[in-house]
């Protein structure tokens, strides 16, 4: 993709603010943890990569800001930067994950001076962000070996360069298969309520010349059974230990409707996405959004004033509706439980 999605500059964040997609590409220099906070909250930089590179850059950002030479002092306000950044959305697990890659390596050291410790989170940063580029390389590869020449493929909500520092998950197998010279078509819900689908994964496959159509997210079940479909294709906010995948609200019912036509269902996530504390799927968080996102999404009021309103901005699809799992170190297929508890042991 033409596009970084976030990068660190200098002394400050920046990043595609994504709720301005598709109208206009505007960019964020962030120089503060409660603006950080809010671009995190409110979607501007979002999906799970993503917001955990933004995370460990609001910890960098922290350490570069300090004034003084107490490292004690430093070490609390990373602290108090970390707690506060792992409130902003609950589900992703790599938030929290990228939170404690860096605070792990700030306690490794914390007897050293501010200095070093600025140093070494630099270090840890850049190491993160760079392990980003090629974790979605590496996934890209394993992911594409999936995906027949001639595939006619269904993903749901965004899961591309903009969800991670540059490339993509499941998208970023689409764009391998794609460089591969395989001729695909990508039918994309449009992803209700924020339409992640329509304004980011659409214009992410127009730019690469990607032949893609877009359709409400009811359509996909009909779309199976009048059409060939040869994959489902979607990313990971948490993976469970049985492999249990919470992902964007109507993810489930998109693998029930491919199990029920028997079409290949992939999830597609970095072994960052997986906590192996959880042996199953009904522990993980869910969020809640915001009841206007979805009676006055887009400023167009579009219920009753007053209505009550369900917002999860996940849902849980249990392991037996996935085909397989694709990560950086391969493809884990079912029994999950123990693909994932190798995984966990780093076998
Ligand atoms: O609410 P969002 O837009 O952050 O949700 C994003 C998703 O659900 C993605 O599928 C997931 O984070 C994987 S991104 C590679």
């Amino acid at each position: 993709m033409p596009v970084t999605t976030i990068e660190w500059i200098d002394d400050h964040i920046r990043l595609i603010d994504q709720t301005r997609l598709p109208e206009a590409l505007v960019y964020l220099d962030i120089h503060d943890i409660p603006t950080l906070a809010e671009a995190i909250r409110s979607l501007r930089v979002r999906g799970a990569p993503a917001i955990g590179i933004a995370a460990a850059f609001g910890v960098l950002l922290t350490a570069f800001q300090y004034r003084g030479e107490n490292t004690d002092e430093l070490m609390q306000q990373l602290h108090e930067t970390s707690q506060f950044l792992a409130e902003t959305r609950p589900t992703a697990v790599n938030l929290r994950w990228a939170l404690e890659q860096m605070m792990q390596e700030a306690r490794r050291i914390a007897g050293a001076s501010v200095a070093e410790i600025r140093d070494v989170l630099y270090r840890k940063a850049m190491d993160l962000f760079e392990s980003d580029r090629q974790v979605c390389r590496r996934i890209g590869e394993h992911g594409a070996a999936l995906i027949p020449d001639g595939a006619q493929i269904i993903t749901h909500c965004n899961t591309g360069a903009l969800a991670t520092v540059d490339w993509g998950t499941a998208l970023g197998a689409i764009f391998t298969a794609h460089a591969q010279g395989k001729k695909l078509h990508v039918w994309v819900d449009e992803t209700r309520p924020l339409l992640q689908g329509a304004r980011l994964t659409m214009w992410e496959l127009m730019h690469e010349g990607i032949p893609a159509t877009l359709m409400c997210d009811n359509t996909a079940a009909f779309l199976m059974q009048r059409q060939k479909i040869d994959l489902c294709i979607v990313g990971a906010d948490r993976i469970a230990g049985n492999g249990d995948t919470a992902n964007k609200i109507g993810t489930y019912y998109l693998a029930l409707a491919a199990r029920h036509h028997g079409i290949p269902f992939y999830v597609a996530a970095p072994i960052s996405t997986f906590d192996f504390s959880l042996q199953q799927g009904d522990q993980i968080p869910i969020e809640l959004r915001n009841p206007e996102e979805v009676t006055e999404g887009f400023g167009r009021r579009t219920a009753p004033e007053g209505a009550a309103v369900y917002s999860p901005a996940f849902d849980v699809t249990p392991n037996e509706l996935i085909t397989a799992i694709i990560t950086e170190v391969g493809v884990l297929r079912p029994p999950f439980q123990e693909a994932i508890s190798r995984l966990a042991k780093g076998e």
